[in-house]
This record gives structure tokens, sequence and C-alpha cells, in this order.
């Protein structure tokens, strides 16, 4: 709820506005700051205002939830407010602290004055939800810091410390405390000087003084454009920055309101706004109320120094956990202690790390063999071969060695959670932490929940995984979880799309254009083609897969792994990563088609797409049902963090939802009457039959 408190402290009021946690600027604070401003420049009292952040903090900006709403443009505007504080005619001072972010520095900025603690950070973050500041600040911040400052600002969209602006007129002063009290002498200061005629100091009529803008601009346009191919953002803050630098400020706010406005109404800032609230929705978890207590993490366990345990060991080490790594034999140990020095090494060369940093990282990793060494640590994580009797094996030996109260977690991509909780005589103990290769580098964590895990294991991972900067998404145990269980279905799509008469390079080319930074075929050959192999043939021989997948199985069974053994679903010149188009596939996919009596078709690029998106879609919807995610957000934060789907369109289920789910089900039906198609894969999950036809949407409610 919002509150504006107006008191006095001698002839300065003092406005003191609340809405936790982070001031947002909706419909009744603008309404509350307004009457405020009104009331001290009617008080024959008062001299000079001071707006300071009740509780802690300035402001966040506008209240993004109010985007899309009436209540966004419902007066008195973000714009109405700056415009009544334009007009003030007593000082006005923005005290700051904790944040000004958005909206709050555009607000700040069209006060006087502005003083800030040293602590305090500012910012423009409105590129990360595609959009440009739209409340004067593409040209009030110009004038204040200049243009080169402003859009380096307003273009990486991160907080900075106020102290950088320390000798600009953006602060008159920062100061390390008493913050309330310094604004106040700010205030009186000017309401002081402006009795003695001087003129109120506006950021609006300042000059822009640049004499490279032309040079700058393009600059940053020619920056941008590689940087951020799909977003409009980016080059819209240059062209507002631009348009208004030599022309008078109204014409500036003119063009940078129609901007804003364009791209508000665009798919790309929903899809970043969908992303902002998905991101901070994974953290809530049904069934753990705020405030269950997490264990102690001090130490980390970490078994098996292949790719995936010397990557998860690696984050730990980051984040200063001390972490024992045990291996079966003492040469996987060293070659496992060797590649995470390796990893170190590179960054060192990059600059990314110094040498001093990576021996005290490498000092927190205590290599072992014996498994008890792990009997002190509070968590441990298995990541060894991927096979129910080895995974057995290991956690009936953590049971007897971990201290009572240890979190016990599988790094396990596809196996039952529960039946490998089911090993130890504890299962509430026992938790998924599956993270995604390259461990170290990869943001996604999906955190599955047993039957049987306890709630405060759960809300302790969830912790854990902010502390080493993932991305958490809980999920329910099924095979494959969230995020592999879908892509099964688009990976079996783009196979069935070859027997049908695609091709391998038409497959990742269609999709890469959509904007996945790899297709299918590169991103397996990258991954390794036998992974898939291992997982379809368990799956034949437990008669989880209807068809058999011919020309894949056929290529493993030749030995074509990948980039790793130099040929794949494509061909690899020694040393070089590049893909290039392979006749050898090219024959067997044909050989394939000629067996099944396939005459090929020609599928455009909108098939293919539709048909890989849309079976990640379908199967999301199933996993919704079976309430293996929580949230349809969930699903787009694995896709997002985990598989590189494109951001900008907001994740699988978001696009769906932006398609709109008719026309999903439609295409759907229709890929279902396609000649040999699976009319069972087709079938639109009762989810998406049902928001299809009630005009629902997965991430809009209905779901
Ligand atoms: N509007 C509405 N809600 C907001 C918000 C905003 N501007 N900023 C944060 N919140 C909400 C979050 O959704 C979250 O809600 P929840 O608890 O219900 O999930 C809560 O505030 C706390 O946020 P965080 O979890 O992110 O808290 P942190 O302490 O980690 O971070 C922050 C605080 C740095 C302020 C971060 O929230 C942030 O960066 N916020 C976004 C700031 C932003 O983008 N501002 C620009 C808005 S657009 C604008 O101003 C347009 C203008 O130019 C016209
Ligand atoms: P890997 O083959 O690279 O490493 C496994 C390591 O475990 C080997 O070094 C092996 O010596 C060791 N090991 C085997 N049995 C052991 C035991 N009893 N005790 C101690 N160490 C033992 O395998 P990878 O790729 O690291 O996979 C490990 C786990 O992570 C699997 O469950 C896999 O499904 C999962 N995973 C793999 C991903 C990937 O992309 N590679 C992604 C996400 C999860």
């Amino acid at each position: 709820m919002a509150t504006v408190d107006y008191s006095l402290r001698g002839r300065i009021a003092v406005v003191a506005f609340q809405a936790p946690p982070v001031n947002s600027l909706g419909h009744a604070m603008r309404a509350g700051l307004v009457a405020a401003l009104d009331r001290a420049a009617a008080d024959a009292a008062v001299d000079g205002v001071v707006l300071i952040g009740g509780n802690g903090t300035f402001s966040a900006g506008a209240d993004i939830r109010e985007f899309g709403t009436p209540a966004m443009i419902r007066g008195p505007s973000l714009w109405t407010l700056n415009t009544a504080l334009d007009a003030m005619p007593k000082p006005v001072v923005a005290a700051i602290e904790g944040v000004a972010l958005g909206g709050g520095l555009e607000l700040a900025m069209s006060c006087h004055h502005r003083v800030a603690l040293a602590t305090a950070k500012v910012g423009l973050p409105e590129v990360k939800l595609g959009l440009l500041p739209g409340a004067g600040g593409t040209q009030r911040l110009p004038r204040l810091i200049g243009v080169e400052n402003a859009l380096n600002v307003m273009l990486s969209g991160e907080p900075l410390p106020a102290p950088m602006f320390a000798k600009s007129p953006l602060f008159d002063r920062v100061v390390d405390a008493d913050l309330l009290g310094a604004a106040v002498a700010v205030a009186e200061a000017s309401a002081a000087a402006l009795r003695e005629g001087k003129k109120l100091p506006r950021a609006r009529d300042l000059k822009v003084r640049e004499p490279d803008l032309d040079g700058i601009c393009q600059f940053a346009r020619n920056t941008v454009k590689t940087a951020f191919k799909e977003y409009p953002a980016p080059l819209a803050i240059i062209d507002a920055v631009h348009f208004g630098a030599t022309r008078p400020i109204d014409a500036g706010f003119a063009e940078e309101g129609r901007l804003f406005k364009q791209l508000m109404d665009g798919p790309v800032s929903a899809a970043m706004r969908h992303v902002f609230f998905a991101e901070r929705a994974a953290s809530r978890v049904a069934g753990l109320p705020e405030g269950t207590a997490t264990r102690d993490i001090k130490a980390v366990g970490v078994i098996g120094a292949g790719t995936m345990g010397t990557g998860i060991a690696i984050n730990f080490l980051n984040a200063g956990i001390p972490v024992r790594l045990l291996e079966v034999g003492q040469e996987a140990l060293d070659k496992g202690v060797a590649r995470i020095r390796q990893t170190y090494e590179g960054q060192v060369k990059k600059g990314k790390l110094d040498a001093a940093k990576l021996e005290a990282r490498m000092a927190l990793l205590a290599p072992t063999l014996s498994y008890a060494d792990l009997g002190a640590v509070d968590l441990v994580i298995e990541a060894v071969f991927e096979d129910m009797g080895v995974k057995e094996k290991v956690f009936r030996q953590l049971d007897a060695v971990a201290k009572p109260g240890a979190i016990l977690a599988s790094n396990t991509s596809t196996l039952d959670v529960d039946q490998i909780a089911g090993f130890t005589g504890r299962p509430g103990d026992v938790i998924g932490l599956h993270f995604f290769s390259p461990a170290n580098v990869m943001r996604l964590l999906e955190v599955v929940r047993g039957a049987k895990t306890a709630p405060d294991v759960l809300a302790t991972a969830m912790a854990l995984a902010k502390k080493i900067r993932k991305t958490a998404v809980v999920s329910g145990v099924c095979d494959g979880f969230i995020g592999n269980r879908m892509i099964n279905q688009y990976s079996a799509q783009a196979l069935q799309m070859l027997d049908e008469g695609a091709s391998v390079e038409q497959v990742d080319g269609a999709i890469e254009k959509f904007g996945f930074a790899m297709g299918p075929f590169r991103m397996s050959d990258l991954a390794g083609n036998d992974i898939g192999f291992h997982i379809r043939k368990r799956q034949y021989a437990e008669g989880k897969l209807a068809r058999k997948a011919v020309v894949a199985d056929r290529l493993c069974e030749m030995g074509r792994f990948g980039q790793k053994t130099g040929a794949g679903w494509y061909d690899y010149k020694p040393g070089d990563r590049n893909a290039q188009p392979s006749k050898v596939v090219a024959d067997l996919i044909d050989q394939a088609r000629k067996e099944a009596g396939v005459t090929p078709r020609r599928l455009d690029d909108a098939e293919i797409v539709d048909r890989l998106v849309f079976a990640l879609v379908n199967e999301g919807a199933r996993i919704l049902e079976e309430k293996i995610a929580q949230r349809a957000s969930d699903i787009d934060l694995v896709y997002l963090t985990g598989y590189g789907f494109p951001m900008w369109r907001g994740g699988p289920m978001q696009y769906a939802d932006s398609r709109t789910l008719y026309e999903v089900a439609r295409r759907m039906q229709a890929f279902a009457a396609l000649p040999g198609a699976d009319s069972a894969f087709w079938t639109p999950a009762p989810l998406v039959a049902r928001l299809a036809a009630d005009g629902g949407s997965f991430n809009g409610g209905g779901a």
C-alpha cells in the first residue's frame, strides 16, 4: 500500500513516501506525491521540499505490475508528476538512499536538487524490460551527466554507485550519513538563493554539450546493432537521446513518449516483462511458507569428478564454500582436479580472474578417494554415471557416512529421485539438484522435489541456488524433469522432420533464425549424440518410446557421437568446431526414407519452427497438468536459462500465449493430419484444448 507522509522540519516540508518493498510509483503513490507538492506550494509556512523514500530506499521506478493496464496511464501519470515538479515555485530536493531506478531516478532528476547517500545506487534499467526511460530520462540525464555517460547508463541498465556521479550536476551532494539533514540543508540554501533572486536550477534548462554528438551516437548504434540484434529498445534509446540533444527539451520529451509507447505495445517488451516476473515468481514454492528455516551449508561434497562434478564443484569454490571431491580412482580424481584448475587458468588468461584468487579457490578444494571424508560436509551432490545401479551403491555408502541432517543430492538428469531416496534411511534429506552443462556457466538449476523431500531441505536448496548465482526452478519427479522431458519431444520432432523430407541444415537453420543459439543437431553434436542414444536404449527397453529413432541410432552405431569424435550430424575438420554438411548423414537419411517407403516433401521454415516449439509447448502443458511444474512461467525460465530459448520471445509458453492458444491448437491439429504424422503426439494436451476453447493463456490465467 502506498502512503505519503507530510511533515515540517523548520520551514522545509519533508514528504516521505512508501510503498514497500521498493516504493514503486503506482497510481496511488503518484496521486499522493502530486497532492503533497500542491500542498507544499500553497503552504505559506514552507520554503522548500525534501522528497525521501520512507523505508530505506528511494524508488525502483514505475510500478511494472501496472504496465499494460489502465492504471498505468490513470492520472496523475509520472509525466504529470514530473511536470508538476518543473513548475514548482519552491525548491524540491530528492534525498536518495537505497536505489533510485527508472522512473525513480527520473522523478529525482525532475527535482531541483539531489542529495544521495554514498551507498545509494542509481540507474535507468528500462532497457532490461525492453523499454526506454519514458518519464523524461532520455532528455534529462544527458543534460546532467553528458551524452556518452548517459548512453552508457541507459544501454547497460545497471544500477551504479551514486559516488560515480558526485562531480556532475546529477548530485548536489553525496554524503556518508544524515541524508535527511543534508537534504534539508540543501533545500534551505536553495530557498535562500531564490529569495536573493536566483533561478531554481532545473535539468530541463541545461544545454546538452557534446561537440561530437553524431559520432558518439553512430558508435553506440553500431555497438548495439551487433550486441542486441532482436531488441529494439537500445536503438530507440539512442534515437531519443540524439533527437532531443539538438532540440528544445519538450520536442525531445514528445519523441521519447512516442518511442516509449511503441516499445510498450510491442512483443519484445511484453516478453521481457514476463521474464522479470517469472524470475521472481520461481522462488515462491507451494507448500513452502516464506521464512521456512534453512540448514547451514558450510562445506559441500561432490561425488564424481567428470564433466558435471567438476563444473558443480567450481560453483561452490567460487562462492567461497569448501568442496570435497570424491572419485573411484586416483587417475580420474587427478584429471578432475586438473580440469578445475584449467577452467580457472582459462579465466586468468582472459583477465576475468587473478592468479591469487585462482590459488585461493583451489585451496578450498580437497580431493579424496574415501567416503569417510564426506562425514563432515553439510551437502553432498552426486554426479556419477547415469545408471541406477551405480547411484544405488553411492547413496547406500553416503547414508552410512553422512552426518545427520546432511542433504544428499543427485544430479541425475533422468532417473527417479524417489527411488534414489529409497536407497537411504533418510529420504527426507534427499533432493535432486540438476545442473546444466557446463555447470559452472549455465544459470539454470532444476531443484527436484521428491515425494518425501523435507521442506527445509527444499528451502535450503533454493537459498543455496541464490548464493551460487543460479536460477532455481522447482520440478516434480518424472523422466527428464521439466527441461529434458520437453526437449525429448522437440528432438523427436526434429528427427521426424528428417524422415519426412527436411535436411539437418534446414532444421537447424530455421530454429536458429527463430532465435535459438543452436539448432537441435548442432546442439546434439556439441553435447554428444551418445547421451541421447544411451537414454533411448533405456527407454526402448522400458517401452517408453513409441517410435525408433532409426537415423539417430545408426549415427551412433557408426560412432558419430559429434564434435568429440570429429563427426556427428555434421562433419568436422580437425581442430575446427564449424559444422560442415555431411554427405554420409544425407545418405543415411535417404536410405531410412527409402526403407520406410517415404516420398520426401518440402517443409518450410514456419512448419519446422512451429513443430519444434509446439512440441515443447504440448509437453509443457502436460507437465503443468501433472503439477510437475508449478506455473507456466517456471517452464519458460527453464527454457530461457537452460536451453537457449530466445530471451526476447519470453519462453515457449509465453510464445504460445503470444500466438494465442487457439492458433496453437489449430496448428497441432493440422500437424496431426500430415502424412505419416503421429496423431497422438499432436493431440492438443487437455490444458491446451481447454485454454484454446476458453480464450485463456498459460501465463495470463486459466492455467
Ligand atoms: N514495479 C513493481 N514491482 C517491483 C518493481 C517495480 N518497479 N521492482 C521490484 N518489484 C517487486 C518485485 O516484483 C518483487 O515482488 P515479489 O516480492 O512480489 O516477487 C519485489 O518488488 C522485490 O523485488 P526483488 O525480488 O527484485 O528484490 P531485490 O531486493 O533483489 O531487488 C530492485 C530490488 C533492485 C529494485 C529490483 O527489484 C529491480 O531491479 N527492480 C526493477 C527496477 C526497474 O526495472 N525499474 C524500471 C521500471 S520501468 C520505469 O520506471 C518506466 C519509466 O521510465 C516510465
Ligand atoms: P562423466 O562420465 O563425465 O563423469 C562421471 C564421473 O563419475 C566419472 O569421472 C567417473 O569416474 C565417476 N564415477 C563413476 N562411478 C563412481 C562412483 N561410484 N563413485 C565416485 N565416482 C564415480 O558424466 P557426467 O556427464 O558428468 O554425468 C554425471 C551425472 O550428471 C549423470 O547422472 C548425468 O546424467 C548427469 N548430467 C549430465 C549432464 C551432461 O550434460 N553431461 C547434464 C546434467 C546432468
